[in-house]
């Protein structure tokens, strides 16, 4: 018995597009689960698609913020799928603004893909669980408990998806539905290639200096993933793994 296995569990990622949804999605092909891998572009999907075996995937282009359209495309796409043993939401996006550039449409922006999405989607899927237990992983971020300089915005969105995950794991034990987050620190994906530390060598500098193991992969989320929708987890519900090379640990 490997309680680290995925065979016959069926799991829905979000974000599987790029960076850490996407390793996500190869990590847990590589344990033999059957996946169904949401994200806006349907080239990108169709791309991490290519680098999973050939079991029954299936792939939804959608915009989760979308949310009437969310209400009326999900069910049919989840129409032949048995059940589901799990889902991890990574689809999320960042913001980096002084303060005195906050905007109440960026706020609104930020909260309906990071925390409506995820707790949307887990609302729509909620029949489809299986009975016999079920995991749901939010990806969260290390924002949602210790604080940096413009990034009052974003920390508020992952905040409240680490607060709410542990209400709903209350709510749901006692149907068999374990709700966990993680909460990384900087990973190396499309979402921080841009970032602001990245085009400034002292800067990046300073930041480094901040990770005593450095930046993170996104296979080292993608693990956690793996860890967290496995049997191997089977006692943990409502709690946050932190994975951040030791930023917050100083
Ligand atoms: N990278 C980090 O340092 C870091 C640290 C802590 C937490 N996180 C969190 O980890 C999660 C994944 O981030 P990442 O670094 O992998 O970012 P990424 O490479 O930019 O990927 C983001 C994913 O989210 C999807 N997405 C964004 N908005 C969407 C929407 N409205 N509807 C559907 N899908 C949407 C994107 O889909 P398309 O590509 O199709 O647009 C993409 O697949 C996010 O929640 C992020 O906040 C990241």
């Amino acid at each position: 018995m490997n309680p680290f296995t995925l065979e016959h569990k069926i799991i829905m990622v979000t974000g599987a597009s790029s960076g850490i949804g996407e390793a996500t999605a190869i990590a847990c092909d590589e344990q033999g689960a059957t996946l169904l891998l949401l994200g806006r572009n349907e080239e990108r999907l169709n791309h991490t698609l290519s680098k999973l075996s050939s079991r029954n995937h299936k792939i939804l282009a959608i915009d989760l913020a979308e949310f009437e359209v969310v209400t009326a495309q999900l069910p049919v796409f989840l129409q032949d799928v048995p059940h589901l043993d799990g889902m991890v939401h990574a689809a999320g996006i960042t913001s980096t603004y002084p303060f005195k550039l906050f905007k109440t449409e960026q706020l609104d922006n930020i909260l309906k893909v990071n925390v409506q999405a995820a707790f949307y989607l887990t609302k729509l899927v909620l029949t489809k669980l299986n009975k016999e237990g079920s995991s749901l992983v939010f990806i969260s971020s290390i924002m949602a408990s210790v604080g940096e300089k413009a990034k009052t915005m974003y920390a508020m969105s992952k905040g409240a998806v680490s607060a709410g995950a542990k209400s709903l794991a209350i709510e749901y034990a006692s149907r068999k539905v374990r709700v966990n987050t993680i909460a990384p620190g900087i990973v190396n994906t499309p979402m921080t290639a841009n970032a602001t530390y990245k085009t400034n060598e002292n800067l990046l500098a300073e930041t480094l200096a901040k990770y005593p193991l450095g930046f993170g992969e996104p296979e080292d989320v993608a693990h956690a993933c793996v860890f967290l929708l496995s049997d191997a987890s089977k006692w943990m519900t409502g709690t946050e793994i932190t994975l951040d090379g030791g930023y917050s640990a100083k």
